[in-house]
């Protein structure tokens, strides 16, 4: 990072306290269940967990919204919840972290997804995730919808689409969706799923992970920074997009951009000093990606600055964000002479 380019930086994030994001996509509750083994269960061949400590955060489409806030930006949450205990816990880890949830849809019929993790001994023992997506019906989708209008109606500076897999990005409501913010004229960012991939035509930029890339394009992975290259290239011709941006987990990630009939990819080192839990930073990228280019950055620093973002929330323990100082300081730790 040059000085100019520090400076420019620290201008841009000037700008975040005024944007609304907002966020379209699956909401869900991440549980924790903390403990210690000392024994194997004398009624099956698994280890008893002794549990020491229960904790949840906000996981999914609300997990980027709480990184929108962590940057200071007013994210407004689109989604389906439930009327129950899920809910509820969602509902305040969300006005904790600065997050409205005024345009949620909560619906009688549906189930708030959860997804709880057994850890002892710091290692993750097993998983249950409580899912029912055929309980998400039609009449939910729609009012997220037209909550989703409303909301664009009133004026955002990116559409993010979170799509987990889990029922509410399907086919007709992403196409709605992009169509809604299309009619408004603003930039959509897709975290994508790779069953949807060919859904995604023309949004601003899309931030698959290196299987995602090759699974959307229903190709075998390959290694190395050529296959990247050849593959974002296809890409971007395929989809029709603006940008691309294909991260690589400790590789960093490459941006694509088209300029004129020629797409030029940049590549981007990973900024981590340390590395202790890399959950979450897909969600870190697509949230600050999206809010500095709505706060006026070129794709190249909307890009640096995201990367900047995931090098900081790598770094710790947990479903992190960051924050704009620390984003600032990450930067500055990074200049060259
Ligand atoms: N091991 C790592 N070391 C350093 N940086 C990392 C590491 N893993 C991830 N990052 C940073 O986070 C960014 C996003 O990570 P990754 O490519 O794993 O996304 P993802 O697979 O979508 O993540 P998620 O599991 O949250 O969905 C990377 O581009 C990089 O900047
Ligand atoms: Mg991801």
């Amino acid at each position: 990072m040059t000085k100019a380019g520090f400076k420019r930086l620290s201008s841009i994030v000037s700008n975040f306290k005024d944007l609304r994001i907002a966020v379209f996509g699956d909401l869900m509750l991440d549980r924790y269940v903390k403990g210690s083994v000392k024994r194997i269960s004398p009624e099956a061949p698994v280890p008893v967990v002794r549990v020491t400590s229960e904790s949840s955060v906000c996981g999914g489409a609300a997990n980027v919204a709480v990184n929108l806030a962590a940057l200071g930006a007013r994210p407004v949450l689109v989604s389906v919840a439930g009327r129950d205990q899920a809910a509820e816990e969602l509902s305040s880890l969300l006005a904790a972290a600065g997050v409205p949830a005024g345009a949620l849809v909560r619906d009688g019929a549906f189930r708030t997804i959860e997804k709880t993790r057994v850890i002892a001994e710091h290692q993750q023992v097993v998983r249950f995730d409580r899912e029912f997506p055929a309980l998400l019906g039609p009449a939910a989708k729609r009012a997220a919808l037209a909550s989703l209008a409303e909301v664009l109606q009133e004026g955002c500076g990116a559409l993010i689409l979170s799509d987990y897999g889990k029922g509410l990005l399907e086919p007709a409501t992403i196409k709605a969706a992009i169509a809604l913010a299309a009619k408004r004229g603003v930039p959509v960012f897709v975290d994508p799923k790779v069953e949807h991939f060919q859904l995604y035509r023309g949004v601003a930029c899309i931030t698959p992970n290196t299987a995602e890339a090759f699974g959307g394009m229903r190709l075998t992975q390959a290694d190395g920074q050529p296959a990247a290259e050849a593959l974002g290239a296809a890409i971007m011709k395929k989809l029709a997009l603006r940008t691309l941006l294909i991260t690589q987990g400790e590789h960093g990630m490459t941006l694509f951009v088209r300029k004129g009939a020629a797409v030029t990819p940049v590549h981007i080192p990973t900024r981590a000093r340390e590395v202790f839990d890399v959950t979450g930073a897909g969600d870190t990228v697509i949230s600050t990606l999206a809010l500095t280019w709505a706060a006026g950055a070129a794709p190249e620093e909307a890009a640096l600055a995201a990367n900047f973002a995931a090098g900081i929330v790598v770094a710790k323990l947990g479903t992190a964000s960051a924050s704009v100082e620390e984003l600032l300081e990450s930067a500055k730790s990074w200049l060259t002479a």
